[in-house]
């Protein structure tokens, strides 16, 4: 199988080229190498290498900063998967996108499907779904992930900004109410992986989040506990847990972003193990 990756730097775009199965060929793109919303480039590229699967890894994933670069958000998220929808219908590729929670407003407290309807609360949330639609509209084979809270050992994450902050200072207060699953990159890539070793491609709309829900002050607990293991100064570390309303940041965001994976994990054939975060805690503190 002949695999044109975008965002191949970011979290995802890393773990999946860890994780291709090595008889994969794939051409990993950066933005550096290929800049989605260059629709001149997108074509050229793929008609160049002409891939069996395109995946997306590429977005624009500054939630708060998306509430003031609007135009930015819009022209990766929407344009940008476009462009690679439109490029992968021209060569009779297959278009794996990965979209986000943040399409939902959180106001239904129940494990999201696919068939809910999406109204999205924040400038990200709207360039994602407007990707979304546009993918869907402009190529038949297109599948595309939801995910949540995304983490890994790479770029820039929650679990990251924690471990740097929580030696700067003593006290971090972190929002309580707000409820998603953690994400490790990793496990997300291998869902896509197993979705593309399936014999048909599933089309349309699929979710895949962590098995664990907890909210931000959960999490940020639970990386502090697990990084005392690794160094002491973590012990002292307090996590005050604040409403949303008492946290000033750009965006709006959804209070509740649990995911239902289980249309997806009924196609796999075998069901994801899901990576434990002290894996991740220790890989990024050894
Ligand atoms: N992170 C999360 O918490 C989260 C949650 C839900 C869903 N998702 C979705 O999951 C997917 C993967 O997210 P991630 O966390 O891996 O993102 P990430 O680490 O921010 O990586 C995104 C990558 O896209 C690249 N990129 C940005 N603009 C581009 C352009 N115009 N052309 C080509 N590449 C461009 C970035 O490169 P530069 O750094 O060089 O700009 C970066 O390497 C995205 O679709 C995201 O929306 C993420």
């Amino acid at each position: 199988m002949r695999i044109l990756l975008t965002g191949s730097k970011g979290q995802l775009g890393t773990c999946l080229k860890e994780r291709f199965p090595e008889e994969w060929e794939i051409i990993a793109c950066d933005s550096q190498t290929l800049d989605i919303t260059d629709t001149q480039n997108v074509f050229n590229m793929v008609k160049k290498f002409d891939p069996d699967v395109i995946i997306n890894a590429a977005a624009y994933t500054k939630v708060d900063a998306a509430e003031t670069n609007i135009d930015q958000a819009f022209a990766v998220n929407a344009t940008g998967t476009l462009n690679l929808a439109i490029a992968a219908r021209a060569i009779g590729a297959r278009f794996i996108h990965v979209s986000t929670e943040q399409v939902f407003d959180g106001k239904v407290r129940m494990p999201l499907n696919e068939n809910m309807a999406p109204n999205p609360l924040n400038v990200y949330g709207q360039s994602k779904l407007a990707g979304e639609i546009l993918a869907l509209n402009a190529h038949v084979d297109t599948t595309i992930v939801r995910t949540s809270w995304v983490y890994s050992e790479h770029g820039h994450n929650f679990v990251k900004v924690m471990l740097k902050k929580g030696l700067e200072t003593p006290n971090m207060r972190v929002v309580k109410d707000q409820i998603g699953c953690p994400t490790y990159a990793g496990d997300l890539a291998e869902a896509i992986i197993r979705l593309l070793k399936l014999k048909y491609s599933p089309r349309g709309l699929l979710h895949f989040a962590g098995n664990q829900q907890m909210s931000w002050a959960d999490f940020a607990q639970q990386i502090f506990s697990l990084a005392a293991e690794k160094n002491e100064r973590y012990r002292q570390v307090n996590v005050e847990s604040i409403c949303t309303a008492d946290y000033q940041c750009a965006a709006k965001r959804p209070v509740y972003g649990i995911l239902d994976n289980s249309t997806l994990q009924n196609l796999i054939e075998e069901q994801i193990v899901f990576t434990p975060l002290s894996n991740i805690i220790d890989k990024l503190l050894t």
